[in-house]
């Protein structure tokens, strides 16, 4: 795919739905008492494979439009379940299918079996759980067993291990509580809250007892992470003005506004709603000049998907910028930290790899372009596509057609922003 530079980024937008949230209303809605419809669902290959995951443990899935479903919920039966690239949905059904009868069989497409499993059989064992990894990887097996609960305190801010726990601690005996080192997003914890499940929160950690589940209705907001590329190339391309509608504005998600306002970006939030327990919001940028900016450990989770464009961002802001705390790159869909680097260097920028982020020299003018590689990652796939825009001589991108996993509709509709 050939990326041209564009003259400005200009107009008004939304994003399919948030791909967190739709993962959740499927397995959420699988578990749950009665029918779970859900709007807004945001179709892509991940989320697919979770109507797929379910439909073949026994749980019927009506598509009612290409983001509507209706999930009937009932028991998942044993089985075997493909996740393909989806790592959210590998290590949240763990969680869902710990504590049910049976032989649950989960594999992945080669990057999610190359993705660490352990940190979430670790805990779901310590529960009663029985889970055979292979080397600490997908294939693997959960023999549903009678589970207890557990205290759980998280080695790294991940919120796909809080929600496995969580999930597992509504079929366990006691009250579960994941206490976190940093807050990750919390989409899990609202929906169990919207399906009446017993759970309390507290600033740096969550409870849950057994539960039973009631959904019936899920509004899907916009999904930031798939706003974010677009909200970027308008950041950085001098004239643009882009507003993105209906937008989900979970303020665990939303780091990435807080860093363009450090670095000068002129940013505006509109039409505040909730979506169900979820907020939501249209989001305006605007073209401004960008100063360097620091990233610390404590603010890594609310931007960890977007940490490829503050990277770009960056690469062109005034000064030197670091991004510290963000070694869970590594084990993305691709190793992100050296995936970035390799990109952002091909095209000309000044970026140097650290084992937990990066140190970028900005340098205030169009990155060059030129040719690279998506490696099958769909976040890397769409900076390629950023950068492209963003510079002055274009950007092949290779593997491009990765996006489908999370925005399959992303070239086309970043094509209707920009102006050449
Ligand atoms: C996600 C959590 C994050 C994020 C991923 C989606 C989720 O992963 O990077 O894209 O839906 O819970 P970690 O929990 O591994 O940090």
């Amino acid at each position: 795919m050939r990326i041209e530079p564009a003259v400005a980024v200009v107009g008004h937008v939304a994003v399919p739905g948030d791909k967190s949230i739709s993962h959740r209303a499927v397995l959420v809605g699988a578990i749950a008492e009665g029918d779970t419809h859900v709007r807004g669902f945001g179709r892509a290959g991940d989320t697919q494979a979770s109507i797929d995951a379910v439909r073949s443990l026994g749980v019927e899935v009506d598509d009612l439009a290409e983001d509507e479903l209706l999930v009937h919920g009932g028991e998942l039966r044993a089985g075997a379940a493909d996740c393909m690239n989806a790592g959210t949905l590998m290590r949240l059904l763990m969680g869902v299918v710990a504590g049910r009868d049976g032989r649950f069989e989960l594999t992945g497409d080669e990057s999610l079996s190359s993705r660490p499993m352990e940190r979430v059989a670790g805990p779901l064992r310590s529960m009663g759980a029985q889970i055979e990894t292979t080397d600490g990887h997908a294939p693997l097996v959960v023999a549903g067993a009678p589970l207890h609960a557990i205290d759980y305190e998280l080695p790294v801010a991940s919120a796909q291990v809080k929600s496995a726990i969580l999930l597992a601690g509504l079929a366990a005996d006691g009250a579960t509580t994941v206490v976190e080192p940093v807050p990750t997003r919390d989409h899990t914890e609202l929906m169990l809250e919207a399906a009446g499940a017993r759970i309390q929160r507290r600033p740096t950690s969550v409870t849950v007892e057994r539960s039973s589940l009631r959904l019936g209705e899920v509004e899907v907001p916009g999904d930031f992470s798939s706003a974010a590329p677009l909200l970027a190339a308008a950041a950085l391309v001098p004239g643009s003005h882009l507003t993105v509608h209906d937008v989900g504005l979970n303020p665990r998600r939303t780091g990435l506004l807080d860093v363009l306002e450090r670095m000068g970006a002129r940013i505006a939030v509109f039409n505040r709603r909730r979506a169900g327990r979820e907020p939501v919001g249209d989001v305006q940028v605007q073209y401004a000049e960008l100063t360097a900016t620091a990233i610390e450990p404590a603010e890594i989770p609310s931007l960890v998907d977007e940490l490829p464009l503050v990277a770009l961002l960056a690469s062109v802001a005034r000064g030197e910028t670091v991004v510290r705390g963000a070694a869970e790159l590594r084990v993305k869909e691709s190793d992100r930290i050296e995936a970035v680097t390799d990109l952002l260097r091909a095209t000309g920028a000044h970026v140097r790899s650290r084992d937990d982020g990066w140190t970028i020299t900005g340098v205030p003018a169009r990155l060059r372009g030129g040719r690279v590689d998506a490696r099958g990652d769909h976040r890397i796939a769409m900076l390629g596509a950023v950068v492209g825009v963003a510079s002055r001589e274009g950007v092949e991108v290779g593997g491009a057609d990765s996006v489908a996993i999370s925005f399959p509709g992303f070239y086309d509709l970043l094509d209707t922003l920009v102006k050449r």
